[in-house]
């Protein structure tokens, strides 16, 4: 574990410039484990190069690909095809990744290995049972858990693997991922019914790829989807270009929201619909976000965005959008603390699995500077005054988007906040501090 890394940030002048995010995490672990589930050589080129990225390259290269980085984002997969994964010689070490350990779960679920993953004191806490039981269904094994369905455990992949039809018992795309992933190498359909959509990169990267994938939106509004994934195909590499992550994108955009007199160009962030439900909300909210140019790159719409330092108010954020919004709670509290009135986050009982328990530490940050934050059930909901008094320090729990969360309302705060731990935000925005000090930010 990297040594705790405080950090305090403090009122400074206007955020200015142009800038772009690192890549999607999304993308990047699905890049390189499609890639290696293909024959043939994948060029990747904007690959996010975080800690959990990272884990995921070497997970590839223990089951038999062969990864390569060959300039700053640029990566080579050389795959072993559908089914060809070999047992690797020892444990699968996943640190703070719950995206690259599920996914790779699921990929290695339909091929005959046996396979230890284990991951960092925050990953070990995370629910596996969610992943592991459709992954029984489909013929996999699991050898040996620790308490609870929790990290270290090892799973014996299916010889024979089977297709299911499987209802995700929670919206979540690191579930629906990891049984199309285990589905290409059973024979037949595998069929995923999300009730409510989730983001769709594993579904237009297999695509990519070559696999035959029908999607159909259904239930009320469209809001559900089925997918059906025609097992056993030929997955044949082809470049995959991964853009700016707008989940990473939401720290320097809040902050230039939240900063008097800021202005940022924030370029290239990808502006899928189903990562999207941040940006709407703080529109609503009547953030000036405006969208200068779109375009699409590497199969997944794009633009570049202008944020303009703007008054708040607060709004009610449907249980439905949090699909589409699940990674951008924390910044969208010290959004809503700096905003004028209530804002009600609903439906939030997922962000109690994640990195952390999210509502709670997320509560506690708000909480520590002053703000008037309460949970209910599963809602959040802060009275913002469009101000915040700062000067707490908070418990960041190893999880990355705390920390950013807590920098940057030290940015916008009376008095300056510390987070205790800004080691894992290198796990998703390697270089999030320097970024943030070129645009102005004060931060030491
Ligand atoms: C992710 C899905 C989400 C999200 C995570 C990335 C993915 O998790 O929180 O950061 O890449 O599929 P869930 O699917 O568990 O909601």
């Amino acid at each position: 574990m990297p040594d705790p890394s405080p950090l305090t940030a403090r009122r400074a002048g206007p955020l200015q410039g142009r800038l772009r995010v690192p890549g999607d995490k999304s993308i990047s672990h699905r890049a390189l484990i499609l890639g290696a589930l293909t024959v043939g050589e994948t060029a990747i080129t904007g690959l996010l190069e975080g800690e959990d990225v990272h884990r995921t390259a070497d997970a590839m290269r223990a089951l038999g690909a062969e990864v390569e980085r060959t300039a700053e984002g640029v990566w080579k997969v050389r795959g072993v095809g559908v089914g060809g994964f070999v047992s690797p010689k020892a444990t699968l070490d996943l640190g703070n990744s719950g995206t690259g350990c599920r996914l790779i779960l699921g990929a290695v679920a339909g091929n005959p290995v046996t396979v230890t993953v284990d991951g960092d004191a925050s990953l070990r806490k995370r629910p596996m049972r969610r992943v592991l039981d459709p992954l029984a269904r489909m013929g996999a094994k699991v050898v040996a858990i620790a308490d609870e369905g929790r990290l270290p455990l090892t799973l014996a992949g299916a010889r024979d693997p089977m297709p299911i039809d499987y209802e995700p018992p929670v919206p979540s795309a690191q579930l629906k991922s990891a049984v199309l992933l285990a589905g290409l190498a059973a024979p037949g359909e595998t069929t995923v019914l999300e009730a409510e959509a989730t983001r769709d990169h594993t579904e237009k990267m297999l695509r990519h790829f070559g696999a035959t994938i029908r999607v159909k939106p259904v239930g009320a509004h469209d809001r559900g989807r089925r997918i059906v994934l025609q097992g056993q195909p030929e997955l044949e590499a082809a470049p995959v270009v991964v853009p700016a992550d707008p989940s990473s994108a939401a720290f320097p955009l809040v902050a230039a929201l939240l900063v008097p007199g800021s202005e940022l160009v924030l370029e290239a962030v990808m502006t899928n619909p189903l990562r999207t439900g941040l940006y709407n909300t703080l529109r609503e909210m009547g953030a000036q976000i405006e969208t200068l140019e779109t375009r699409s790159d590497g199969g997944e719409e794009i633009a570049d965005l202008r944020v303009r330092a703007s008054a708040l108010k607060g709004v009610e954020v449907p249980a439905d959008r949090a699909p589409s919004m699940i990674d951008e709670y924390p910044i969208l509290a010290v959004a809503a603390a700096f905003a004028e009135g209530r804002t009600v986050m609903r439906g939030l009982s997922e962000l109690r699995v994640k990195e952390s328990d999210r509502l709670a530490a997320t509560a506690e940050m708000l909480r520590v500077n002053g703000v008037d934050v309460e949970i209910q059930g599963d809602d959040l909901i802060v009275n913002g005054k469009g101000r915040a008094q700062g000067g707490g320090t908070v418990a960041t729990h190893m999880d990355h988007r705390l920390a950013m969360s807590a920098l940057v309302m030290g940015l916008a705060s009376e008095q300056a906040v510390q987070a205790d731990d800004t080691a894992f935000i290198a796990t998703s925005f390697p270089d999030f501090t320097g970024l943030m000090r070129s645009l102005g930010a004060d931060l030491s």
